[in-house]
């Protein structure tokens, strides 16, 4: 795997957080290089960064002063892993979505796969700008869509594109638009009869996911099944379905992006729950839990990848007690099923229809 990549004459090594088997993968594009290199010459006081996923933008401005508007648990361990690994000993100065910024003049936002947190970004962004502020967005041309200039043309006057460059090319913002209403940016979700809801940019905006519908109808918990985590919990449905069905029972909710975490605390906050922003289950209680509900994640951004739902697989067996239940659903593509048996003995397939399989497994030493 390429790993030393050349910034303005200097040599950085970036690794990949979580690990990866796939050698045709690195910790930086080429939409991340064309941004520092328009930015390289600029003057400005301050600089904000929005996805950078692996710390190549921290790693390359590391002298400059930066604020990172984080949203995953492990884009922030990718960041400390690649600043230690420069031997960088500085203190990365982290935000939220959620955080009002301090007057902007320069930002950079690596454009993520979901528009809808691209705009999630661009409000944030576009609250705390100052009049000359300068939003440079990278991305790669074979994900450009028209969606990119609609959206930014609701916040900004002047749009100017960048020719590309191995690929990748530039959006460049000025002029934040005047008397702009601001909307919460959060999406409402029918379930049964109730609505559940969700930020900007967490998964399956629109309605209830089909894996997950077909999970949830045929979900049935066990009344000594009191301990539960919800691995991969979005919006928290799947938690939410739990509760509905055994009142008694206390839900451990896991996501590795923070937008779903807090979108999954307005679901479930009158409910005995804990919420846990984090892209594995290591400080959860080993050999503590009942039963574990999961629809796992199989892609991050553009890219497939099952190496993350696996070692979930194998953190969740850590977790449950003896004789607790694992109950999954996913693309029966994956052949989940001979992965999992070689970490539970008692591993089955619940239920099928046409695309998905539900799995359950159980504990036995
Ligand atoms: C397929 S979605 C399922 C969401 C929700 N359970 C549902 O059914 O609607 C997978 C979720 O996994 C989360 N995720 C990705 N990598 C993760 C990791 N390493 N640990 C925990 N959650 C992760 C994503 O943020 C996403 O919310």
């Amino acid at each position: 795997m390429e790993s030393i990549v050349e910034i303005n004459s200097k040599e950085y090594e970036l690794a990949r957080y979580p690990q990866t088997f796939d050698k045709s993968l690195r910790a930086w594009s080429n939409a991340e290089l064309l941004v520092l290199d328009y930015i390289a010459e600029k003057d400005y006081k301050g600089i904000h960064l929005f996805n950078d996923r692996f710390g190549v933008w921290n790693c390359a401005l590391s002298n400059k002063n930066v604020n990172t508007v984080w949203t995953y648990a492990s884009q922030q361990k990718a960041i400390e892993q690649n600043l230690k690994l420069n031997k960088l000993s500085i203190k990365v100065n982290y935000k939220t979505p959620f955080d009002s910024l301090k007057e902007l003049d320069l930002v950079i936002i690596k454009i993520p796969k979901s528009l809808e947190l691209f705009e999630l970004f661009l409000q944030q962004i576009h609250k705390s700008a100052k009049e000359d502020v300068e939003v440079v967005c990278g991305f790669m041309t074979k994900y450009f869509s028209a969606s990119f200039l609609k959206i930014v043309e609701k916040y900004f006057e002047n749009i100017e594109q960048s020719k590309a460059w191995k690929k990748a090319r530039l959006l460049i913002l000025k002029k934040p638009k005047k008397d702009i209403e601001y909307k919460e940016l959060v999406n409402e979700i029918f379930w049964k009869e109730n609505v559940l809801k969700q930020y900007y940019g967490v998964f399956s905006s629109k309605s209830i996911d089909i894996g997950t519908q077909f999970f949830l109808e045929n979900l049935k918990v066990q009344s000594n099944e009191l301990k539960v985590i919800d691995v991969a919990s979005g919006n928290g449905v799947i938690a939410y379905e739990v509760v509905q069905q055994n009142p008694a029972s206390e839900v451990t909710l896991v996501d590795d992006f923070n937008l779903a975490i807090e979108s999954s605390r307005l679901n479930l906050k009158d409910r005995k729950a804990a919420f846990v922003c984090s892209d594995n289950l290591n400080d959860l209680e080993n050999e503590a839990f009942d039963l574990v509900v999961s629809n796992p994640p199989f892609h991050f951004e553009h890219e497939n990848n099952i190496e993350v739902a696996l070692s979930l697989f194998r953190d969740v067996y850590s977790c449950l007690r003896d004789n607790g239940r694992f109950l999954l659903v996913a693309n029966s593509h994956l052949n989940y099923k001979t992965h999992l048996s070689k970490i539970f003995k008692g591993v089955s397939i619940l239920k099928q229809n046409k695309k998905f399989e539900i799995i359950e497994c159980i504990k036995k030493r």
